[in-house]
């Protein structure tokens, strides 16, 4: 049954010459059946790129969005409509032009983790793969960083020069976990090295031996000495990590890292999405032409 779902997958995405992408986060049975699996930059990067005519997101709903911005002459599937990102939905485009009114002549950096309308009123993206490198390169020495305040505050640690304006935004998923958990799971596995995706609350980011997004924190495990890992960002991550290092042995720093949006999409999903060209995402003109401009700016930083 799975072998045919795969087999019909892979038939429906010649026929419709479509690439498939998927986060990190994405179950192992979509992660298998992927083109290319990475991080939200690397992502973007793909769909930028791809010479193919449709792209299926396997992701959440911001994900597939930045996608059709920055390749709107394609065609961009999300399989499951209602996979969407909560922090995304913490800050309005209302409530940037209020914050903006604030604060007159302040660049705005937003978090990719956002709507297409936020993106549009900001000068410049970033993910958590470049957002220290975004910031940096900013003439201004304040910024005002929305919506993940937890992302924001790390950035402000990595570039005191700079004076960043939070807003109260953050991840569900990850602000779960206290220093309790990195006390605890450092004391079950000594010598073990601690990983940290920068959405987890300062004093957890504070405890970690390694900080970065998805992408970075499965090449650090993979290219370190240490043999016990352990992982604080969703458990998506540890596909890969199982697969390439097995030799390592990988923890989960809390039981509550599973963001359940992320893993709506199903071998299913990706096969309807195929065979009823569904669901279409779909940006209103102006605002994905001024998206653009700010998504094109990060890939620029790179
Ligand atoms: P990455 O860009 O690090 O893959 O993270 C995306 C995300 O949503 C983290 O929760
Ligand atoms: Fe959004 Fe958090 Fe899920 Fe990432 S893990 S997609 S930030 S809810």
């Amino acid at each position: 049954m799975v072998n045919d779902l795969k087999v019909e997958i892979q038939r429906l995405k010649k026929q419709r010459n479509a690439v498939i992408l998927a986060h990190n986060y994405q179950l192992d049975e979509v992660q298998q059946m992927a083109d290319y699996v990475g991080d939200s930059f690397y992502l973007s990067k793909m769909a930028a790129n791809t010479d193919q005519d449709m792209i299926v997101f396997c992701g959440v709903r911001f994900m597939a969005e930045t996608a059709k911005i920055l390749s709107p002459q394609k065609v961009v599937l999300l399989p499951e409509s209602d996979a969407g990102c909560p922090m995304a939905e913490m800050v309005t485009a209302e409530d940037l032009r209020t914050l903006k009114a604030e604060h007159p002549g302040v660049p705005v950096v937003c978090y990719v983790n956002s709507t297409a309308e936020v993106k549009a009123e900001s000068d410049v993206c970033c993910t958590s793969a470049n957002a220290i490198q975004v910031v940096a390169a900013l003439p201004e020495d304040k910024v005002i960083f929305v919506p993940d305040e937890n992302l924001g505050h790390y950035i402000a640690t990595q570039l005191p020069a700079k004076k960043l304006i939070l807003w109260k935004g953050h991840c569900a998923t990850h602000v779960k976990v206290q220093p309790e958990n990195v006390k605890m799971a450092r004391a079950a596995y000594p010598g073990a090295e601690v990983l940290i995706h920068p959405e987890c609350i300062p004093e957890v980011v504070a405890m970690a031996d390694f900080v970065g997004s998805t992408s970075a924190i499965i090449h650090y495990a993979e290219q370190s000495s240490a043999k016990t890992f352990i992982v604080g960002t969703e458990m998506g991550v540890l596909v890969k990590l199982k697969e390439s290092r097995p030799d390592k042995q990988f923890f989960l720093l809390h039981p509550g890292l599973i963001c359940s949006n992320m893993k709506k999409v199903r071998l299913q999903s990706v096969y309807e999405a195929l065979i009823h060209k569904q669901h279409e995402i779909i940006v209103e003109e102006q605002v994905a032409s001024q998206a653009k401009q700010a998504l094109r700016r990060m890939l620029e930083v790179g």
